[in-house]
């Protein structure tokens, strides 16, 4: 059995969902051959280190009950630089000002020769190449399956199961806060602001709604998309962005009357009519991309395979844990 020792950088939702999907999983990944040992979990308080592996349902109890996982004063760079480990999970939330502090962390991963896993946004949607070619400096393995669509396969889909595809666009609900609003304004014609309370408390929304509800994080999303699937060299700047603040319940009747409904599409395409926007678009109501509640879809049109359609949960602990896991089983296989 290969052992392949990781680090939780980062113990939110994103974090515990993934030690927990690692206790659950125990005998799948055995099944793969894969000893998958966690050695360290840091959060803004400190860390927890265990050669042998942390205790994870301890280490989760704590951070419920103390509002902490730290049982050393180590800070995330210190595990980073110094606890030998192969793989790094940096679970850090997004931030689209300056992508700090998971892009200094994920530099310092590369830099000391670990392969990096992510689920935030925000260091991709800014620097995108630099990550990719500082990750191919240091000679190992960059993964961000879950900062796209959660559970919602598209990356690795476009990478391997469709590897020898050219895609040629993608459309898609990538924001699931949105698509909740848009489709709770739909039936009970609320405006937007009156059930965006009812989303947070679903707790997927971000810290911050208005990076659902102004189109950024669907945009940050599209960056993704249109650097790893096009080979654009774009960033969140370059997206044309609308939100859906100005939707009202009124737009959304007029359309319904129409057979439509109103979702907040993300479409990129690249050559020369290149495009990459985020906006409020009229879909007809039995349309692969009109899906409902908090589902994310994407339908990626390609050369040999015709039009792709996926959906799933674009959010969630467990769900995005799905991703997380994903990957780092791809990075088991492939270099252990
Ligand atoms: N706030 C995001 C959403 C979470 O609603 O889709 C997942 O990135």
């Amino acid at each position: 059995m290969k052992t392949v020792k990781l680090s939780i950088i980062g113990f939110g939702a994103v974090g515990q969902g993934v030690a927990q999907a690692i206790l659950q999983k125990k005998d799948n990944l055995a099944d793969m051959d894969i000893n998958l040992v966690v050695v360290a979990i840091s959060d803004r308080t400190g860390a927890c280190v265990e050669p042998n592996g942390v205790d994870l349902e301890a280490a989760i109890k704590r951070k419920k009950e103390k509002g902490s996982v730290a049982t050393t004063d180590l800070t995330s760079l210190d595990v980073i630089r110094d606890i030998d480990h192969n793989i790094v999970l940096d679970a850090t939330p997004t931030n689209i000002e300056d992508g700090e502090p998971g892009l200094t962390y994920m530099l310092e991963a590369f830099r000391h020769g670990r392969h990096v896993v992510t689920s935030n946004k925000g260091p991709l949607a800014l620097k995108y190449n630099m990550l990719c070619d500082e990750a191919h400096k240091g000679g190992v393995q960059f993964r961000f399956e879950a900062t796209v669509g959660g559970a919602m396969p598209i990356l690795n889909l476009a990478r391997d199961a469709l590897a020898g595809n050219m895609v040629m666009s993608i459309e898609g609900i990538l924001n699931g806060t949105c698509n909740y609003i848009l489709s709770r304004m739909t039936e009970e014609s609320l405006s937007y602001k009156q059930v965006l309370g009812e989303a947070q408390e679903l707790g997927i929304a971000e810290t911050d709604p208005s990076y659902d509800v102004e189109g950024i994080d669907a945009a940050c999303k599209l960056v993704i998309l249109a650097n790893s699937i096009f080979k654009m060299n774009v960033t969140y700047d370059d997206v044309d962005v609308t939100g859906i603040t100005k939707i009202t319940p009124e737009s959304i009747s007029l359309a319904g009357a129409e057979g439509m409904v109103i979702k907040l599409i993300g479409e990129v395409r690249d050559g020369d009519d290149a495009i990459i926007k985020v906006v409020p678009k009229l879909v007809p109501k039995n349309h692969p991309l009109a899906v409902g509640g908090t589902l994310n879809v994407a339908l990626l049109r390609t050369d040999m395979a015709g039009p792709i359609c996926v959906e799933g949960r674009g959010a969630g602990s467990m769900e995005t844990a799905s991703a997380v896991l994903s990957d780092i089983i791809a990075i088991c296989k492939k270099e252990f």
